[in-house]
C-alpha cells in the first residue's frame, strides 16, 4: 500500500468527528482553521460555534462591529487574527461580492490566510489539491523518512513543502490533508507515539533507529 493509502485507510478508522469537517463551506472552514491556527481544538470548539452562530455568512461578519468580533474572541488571545478576520471578510464582500474564495492563490491574498490556510480551506471546501503543513505533518514526514533537516531552515521548509505536494493524495486531496492532521495528532504523537499499532512502523526510518523523540529537529531563534 502507497503512504497516502495507509494514512486514508488509518484515517477511516481513527477520524474524529469535528464538526467543521461536516461542511464544505468555505467561509465557516475558514472561520475554523483561524480559531484552530493558535488554539487547541478542545479549546476552540465552543469559540467555532459561538461564531457560526452569530455570523452565519461571510457579509454578517463584515459587516459587524470590530469590537463585537474581539468579545467573541476574548479568551483566544493574537487578537490580530480577529482583527485580520474582519478585514478579511471586507475584502470578501468588496471584491468578490460576498462569495468566499475557494482557490489557493485568491485566498493566499486575503489578510491572515497564509500557506497552510489556503491549502486547508481550498482541499477541504473543493478539493483542490493543495498540501497542508503543520506541526502535525512535519512531524510525521520528518519521522517517517528520517529527516533530520530543521523544519524552519529554508532548505527544510521548500524539502517539506516538495514531499508534502509529492504524497498528497491526488484524488482525494481534502480527505488526505485531514487524515495527516488527524494521523499527527493522534498517532505520531509529540511525545511517546505509541509506534506498536503504527500502520507505518514497518518503514519508518525514525522507528527503525529510535529517533522518533529526535525528530522533527528545529532551529532555536
Ligand atoms: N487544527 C487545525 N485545523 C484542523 C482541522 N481541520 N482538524 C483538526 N485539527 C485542526
Amino acid at each position: 500500500m502507497s503512504f497516502s493509502a495507509r494514512i486514508l485507510d488509518w484515517y477511516q478508522q481513527h477520524k474524529r468527528a469535528l464538526p467543521w469537517r461536516e461542511t464544505k463551506n468555505p467561509y465557516v472552514i475558514w472561520l475554523s482553521e483561524i480559531i484552530l491556527q493558535q488554539t487547541r481544538v478542545e479549546q476552540g470548539t465552543p469559540y467555532f460555534f459561538r461564531f457560526v452562530e452569530e455570523y452565519p455568512n461571510v457579509t454578517k461578519f463584515a459587516e459587524a462591529e470590530e469590537d463585537n468580533i474581539l468579545r467573541l474572541w476574548q479568551g483566544l488571545g493574537y487578537y490580530s487574527r480577529a482583527r485580520n478576520m474582519h478585514k478579511a471578510a471586507k475584502q470578501v464582500v468588496d471584491l468578490y461580492d460576498g462569495v468566499f474564495p475557494t482557490h489557493y492563490s485568491t485566498l493566499l491574498s486575503l489578510p491572515g490566510i497564509g500557506e497552510y490556510t489556503a491549502a486547508a480551506i481550498a482541499s477541504f471546501s473543493e478539493n483542490h489539491a493543495h498540501a497542508v503543513l503543520d506541526g502535525n505533518v512535519f512531524r510525521v514526514l520528518s519521522r517517517y523518512f528520517g529527516i533530520e533537516e530543521p523544519i524552519n531552515s529554508t532548505i527544510g521548509k521548500k524539502l517539506f513543502s516538495k514531499l508534502a505536494d509529492e504524497l498528497l493524495d491526488q484524488h482525494h486531496p481534502g480527505e488526505y490533508n485531514q487524515a495527516m492532521m488527524d494521523f499527527g495528532a493522534l498517532q505520531c504523537k509529540p511525545k511517546n507515539p505509541d509506534c506498536s499499532v503504527c500502520p507505518l512502523r514497518v518503514d519508518c526510518v525514525a522507528y527503525a533507529n529510535s529517533l522518533q523523540a529526535e525528530l522533527p529537529k528545529k532551529i532555536k531563534g
